[in-house]
């Protein structure tokens, strides 16, 4: 028992509960944000108890994200699942995988120190210091995707036709993709992030109950099949790629197993562009609803830095990750008892009061802009100097061609609890 702390479960209103964990209202930036603002203000910690889900802790507050992030072993990934499924979807992954909920054998679906130890093949490859010498090779893919923005006459929508395409291309030719397997790429994401928007959906599973956790199983298996294949090539002819890398890597002394190979390839492949054109659209929309900072990006192209970091919080594309705890515990004078589930809402980390002014602004030049729409801790992205170098020098490229640029229609979200951004957003621009 410990002293002082509330053991009297703060339970969530219904209505509340729901929005916060259906993914239809990630798709309505009012209703979400409204329902993280409610919690924020009137129950920052509360438990989620919603039909055919497990009991969630709903954790909305920066400083109580950060906390539980930052101590990983009293706080676990993968005891149990570190994505939110319904109970039922949860059971058919158990039904099809002896039992277990690791699905992937991913960094996210890791804990010490088996964690540290899988992190430490590519965590070099990632600073800030190696990344930086892509720059060039990644500005040359910058420039074409600018070219190909250019090329619609004054109206496109700029994630289809541009935002989508870029990041993939980035990550695939450091990967070692051929150009002409990326449509394949993209669509193996969609389906695995878009899990619950029926447009996202294989035909076959829209309207099923356990659609998600079938769409994740299917996209698994076409990843595998399409990563041994890769694998196997890097494996006969090294080269320098990030694919032969992991390829050819040991893991306490041993050659890297066939399963967490493939994890690995599928959370770069799947982690790395998504996230960072949902963030790159979010920039643009934000500068178009609060135009001062055009007119500042504009006329200071040094402001783009704070733009891509302003454009990453203001988007928060990762909507949770789960933790649960390991043992009895306080976090905001709550008792969390071991094994409970609790849910880290980024987005509403991303926008408290108590860390951001005015926090629905979208203000390139806020400063400093503590975010963590990457997490924190020792899961904090793995990408996220690659994610903020792609989008600073697309923005380089991009903002000197455009005079100005104006909504052209609604933009659309993806439907997900999980990981999304924008679907389309229509845009009407003129050239300089
Ligand atoms: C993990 C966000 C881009 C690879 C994560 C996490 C978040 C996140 C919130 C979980 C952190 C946690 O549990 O504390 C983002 C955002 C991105 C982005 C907002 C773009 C704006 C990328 C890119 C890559 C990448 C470009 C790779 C090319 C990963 C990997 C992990 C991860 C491998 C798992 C790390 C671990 O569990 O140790 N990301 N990400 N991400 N991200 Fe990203």
């Amino acid at each position: 028992m410990i002293a002082s702390a509330s053991d009297i479960r703060p339970f969530i209103p219904d209505d509340v509960a729901k929005i916060v964990l259906s993914p239809k209202s990630y798709a309505d930036d009012a209703v979400i944000y409204g329902a993280f603002k409610w919690l924020r203000e009137n129950m920052p910690l509360g438990v989620a108890q919603v039909p055919g889900f497990d009991p969630i802790w709903i954790v909305t507050k920066h400083a109580d994200i950060k906390e539980v992030e930052r101590n990983g072993k009293l706080y676990h990934n993968a005891d149990h699942n570190p994505i939110l499924n319904d109970q039922a979807s949860d059971a058919f992954t158990r039904d099809i995988n002896d039992g277990s909920l690791r699905i992937i054998s991913s960094l996210t679906f890791m804990d010490p120190p088996e964690h540290a130890a899988y992190r430490s093949v590519t965590s070099n490859w990632f600073l800030p210091g190696k990344i930086g010498k892509l720059e060039e090779q990644i500005r040359a893919l910058a420039k074409k995707s600018v070219e190909h923005l250019l090329s619609f006459d004054g109206e496109c929508d700029f994630v289809r036709d541009f935002a989508l395409h870029y990041p993939l291309r980035v990550i695939m030719t450091l990967f070692g993709v051929p150009a002409e397997d990326e449509p394949r790429m993209l669509k193996l994401t969609q389906e695995f992030f878009g899990v619950h928007d029926p447009e996202e959906q294989r035909p076959e599973m829209v309207a099923d109950p356990v659609a998600g956790a079938k769409m994740w199983a299917a996209a698994l298996e076409d990843f595998y099949r399409y990563f041994d294949d890769l694998s196997a090539r890097r494996k006969d002819v090294p080269t320098d790629d990030l694919l032969s890398l992991i390829a050819n890597s040991r893991v306490n002394g041993l050659p890297i197993p066939r399963d967490e190979a493939n994890g690995y390839y599928v959370a770069i492949a799947t982690a790395g562009h998504d996230t960072t054109s949902s963030s790159t659209a979010g920039g643009l929309h934000g500068m178009m609803l609060y135009p001062e900072n055009w007119a500042k990006v504009k006329a200071d192209p040094g402001l783009i830095p704070g733009l891509v970091d302003e454009a990453i919080r203001w988007t928060s594309p990762v909507k949770h990750f789960m933790r649960n705890a390991t043992a009895d515990t306080v976090l905001r004078g709550q008792t969390i008892q071991a094994m409970d589930r609790l849910m880290m809402c980024y987005p509403s980390g991303c926008r408290d009061e108590d860390v951001f002014a005015d926090p629905d602004r979208f203000d390139i030049t806020r400063s400093p802009n503590p975010h963590i729409a990457f997490g924190f801790g020792p899961h904090m992205c793995l990408g996220q100097h690659l994610a903020k170098l792609e989008m600073r020098v697309l923005f380089e490229e991009l903002l000197p061609h455009l005079k100005s640029v104006e909504l052209a229609g609604t933009p659309r979200m993806v439907e997900t609890n999980f990981v999304g951004g924008y679907k389309t957003l229509p845009i009407r621009f003129t050239r300089c």
